[in-house]
C-alpha cells in the first residue's frame, strides 16, 4: 500500500525480534524487548490481544495457561487481573516477576526508541482493535512510516489500509496454506506491501517470484544460524528470530 520500503534483496534483511528476544528472556515482557533493543534488532515483534476492559496487551496465545500461571483466556480477564499474573516463571526461575505488558505500557516505555512489528491476533474476537491501536500510536505519537502491522486476518490488514493508508502491512501466511498463486499474492498487494511466510514452505524460486510481484517476504521463525544464511542468500528481505544476537552476526559479520 506504500512506497516506503525498496523492496530489494541487495538491502540487508530485517532483524526482527520474535515476541522480543524470546529466546534469552520470556516472551512478550518488557524484558524481552529490552534485550531485543540492546542486541540491535531492527524491529520489535509484537502479538496483541485485547483485555475484557478494551486494553491491548502483549501476549501470544489467546489462552493464559502456557505462558502464565493463569487460566482461561485473555479475553474474560481485565487488565488489572491479567497484570497480577506470573508471565516469567514458567520460562526460567530468573522470569519471576515479569508480568504481560499493555501496548500503552510499552509505547510509554520505548516511545519511538525501537521500531514495532505488530500483529493482531483473533481480530474478529476483538473489534475495534485496529481502531485502538491508532489511537495508541497517535497518543504517543509514534512513527507510522516506522512501523509494521502484520495480521493472518485479511480483514483486519484492509481496516488498516483503510485507516492509515501510509502504514507498511504483511499479510502472514499459515504453514497450512502453503506457498500462495500468483492471483492470490496479486490480491493482497492491493492492499499490503509483503507477506510473512513460515521459513519450512519456502524456496528460492518462489522468494523471486513474491517480489516480482512487488511484494516483500519476511521469513518466521527462524534460530538457526545456517538456516538464516540460506534464507538471506535467497532473498528475503526479513527475518523473525528468537535469537536476534545470532541474526545480527549472520548480517553484520565484520
Ligand atoms: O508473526 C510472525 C509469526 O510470529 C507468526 O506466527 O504464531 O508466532 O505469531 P506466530
Ligand atoms: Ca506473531
Amino acid at each position: 500500500s506504500n512506497t516506503n520500503i525498496a523492496n530489494t534483496a541487495e538491502k540487508d534483511p530485517l532483524i526482527i525480534a520474535h515476541r522480543g528476544a524470546s529466546g534469552h528472556e520470556p516472551e512478550h515482557t518488557i524484558e524481552a524487548y529490552k534485550l531485543a533493543q540492546k542486541m540491535k534488532s531492527d524491529y520489535i515483534e509484537i502479538d496483541l490481544h485485547m483485555s475484557k476492559d478494551g486494553q491491548l496487551v502483549a501476549i501470544h496465545d489467546y489462552a493464559l495457561h502456557r505462558t502464565t500461571n493463569g487460566t482461561g483466556y485473555v479475553k474474560n480477564k481485565t487488565v488489572k487481573q491479567l497484570q497480577t499474573l506470573d508471565a516469567g516463571s514458567w520460562f526460567s526461575s530468573k522470569g519471576k516477576g515479569a508480568y504481560i505488558p499493555t501496548l500503552d505500557e510499552i509505547f510509554a516505555t520505548f516511545g519511538n526508541d525501537i521500531r514495532y512489528y505488530i500483529e493482531t491476533k483473533s481480530p474478529h474476537e476483538y473489534p475495534g482493535m485496529e481502531k485502538k491501536l491508532m489511537a495508541l500510536l497517535d497518543k504517543y505519537t509514534i512513527n507510522k512510516q516506522q512501523l509494521i502491522i502484520q495480521s493472518f486476518s485479511d480483514e483486519s490488514l484492509r481496516t488498516f489500509h483503510h485507516l492509515e493508508p501510509s502504514i507498511m502491512l504483511i499479510q502472514l501466511v499459515s504453514y497450512r496454506q502453503g506457498l500462495l498463486t500468483s492471483h492470490q499474492l496479486k490480491n493482497i498487494h492491493r492492499y499490503a506491501d509483503g507477506i510473512g511466510s513460515s521459513s519450512k514452505t519456502l524456496t528460492k524460486s518462489y522468494i523471486k517470484m513474491v517480489q516480482s510481484y512487488g511484494l516483500d517476504i519476511h521469513a518466521y521463525t527462524v534460530n538457526d544460524t545456517k538456516e538464516m544464511k540460506k534464507l538471506i542468500q535467497w532473498g528475503v528481505n526479513g527475518i523473525f528470530t528468537n535469537y536476534p544476537d545470532r541474526l545480527y552476526k549472520v548480517v553484520h559479520p565484520y
